[in-house]
């Protein structure tokens, strides 16, 4: 699985390029955010709940102007806006796909942000940036995606600062099921080979020198969010025809359908997890 980094990556980036997702994202996420959010109420805006998460995920760090942050696999950069305007940080997106650095950049300028986000083409297996050149690595629903997660870690290691800070959300399986069977059915409608889960990620971030600053388990929040995104799906998919194929849909629809049901089978984990370079 390893050697296929490079073959993930170029899975993910086809993807993400690709005119259904794009129309799918920007649609049904409202343009900005593309991660799981912290719902308040049933039937909340996707969008209004996706940037809570930014905000709660903020609200951990010690941000303040110049303090040099990077996204790594930063979709449409909302979070790097939210952080830039709030904070004065200075953002680096670090993002596979041209069409999301595109829109990145488009809503970037609109925003009068140009100054303080930087959008690099690039994957995260491979950091485009020298050692220690960050106070702040940060990720949202990204790191499920790579095809060798240990890699990435290394490289947020390696380009953050001692002391730095790690943060990152991601979709996982849970800890305590060892029958890998019981994810197979996930992974096949979701087309991943796999996911880590908070364990590993722990034990893997250990090896490297972070302390565990603190993990916060939400995964209720992901049962929430792909409810809530599959039914707001369900209620525009045929508006949204002209944008966003028939075949995506549906195919879409069955794949939050699973994880939906995972989340209910105990299967899934989702969180904030937060950890320290030493
Ligand atoms: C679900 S989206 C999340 C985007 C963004 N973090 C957010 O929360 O709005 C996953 C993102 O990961 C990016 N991605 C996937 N694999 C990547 C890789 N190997 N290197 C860099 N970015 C990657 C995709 O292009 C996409 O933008």
């Amino acid at each position: 699985m390893k050697a296929d980094y490079k073959q993930a990556a170029k899975t993910a980036g086809d993807y993400y390029d690709s005119a259904d997702a794009d129309a799918f994202y920007a649609a049904i996420w409202g343009g900005e955010d593309i991660h799981v959010g912290l719902y308040e109420r049933d039937g909340e805006d996707i969008a209004e709940a996706s940037a809570r998460t930014v905000r709660h995920m903020a609200s951990k760090l010690d941000l303040a102007p110049g303090t040099r942050v990077i996204d790594i696999g930063a979709g449409y950069g909302g979070a790097a806006r939210y952080l830039a305007r709030k904070t004065g940080a200075q953002v680096t997106c670090l993002n596979l796909s041209e069409k999301e650095n595109a829109r990145n950049r488009k809503l970037t300028a609109q925003q009068g942000l140009a100054d303080k986000i930087e959008v690099v083409h690039g994957v995260f297996e491979d950091i485009p940036f020298p050692d220690d050149s960050f106070d702040v690595v940060w990720s949202q629903e990204a790191l499920l995606h790579s095809g060798d997660r240990r890699r990435v870690l290394k490289e947020v290691s390696r380009v953050l600062r001692p002391g730095g800070d790690f943060i990152f959300t991601d979709p996982m399986q849970a800890d305590d099921i060892d029958d890998a069977s019981a994810y197979q059915s996930i992974y096949k409608r979701i087309h991943l080979p796999d996911m880590e889960s908070i364990g590993a990620y722990r034990a893997m971030l250990k090896d490297l020198g972070f302390e565990t600053i603190e993990i916060e388990v939400l995964t209720h929040q992901l049962r929430n969010h792909y409810a809530r995104v599959r039914e707001e799906l369900k209620a525009r998919r045929h508006a949204l025809e002209d944008r966003i194929s028939p075949e995506y849909a549906g195919r879409m629809l069955d794949g939050l359908k699973h994880w939906v049901e995972g989340a209910d089978a105990g299967q899934l984990a989702w969180g904030v997890l937060h950890f320290r370079k030493r």
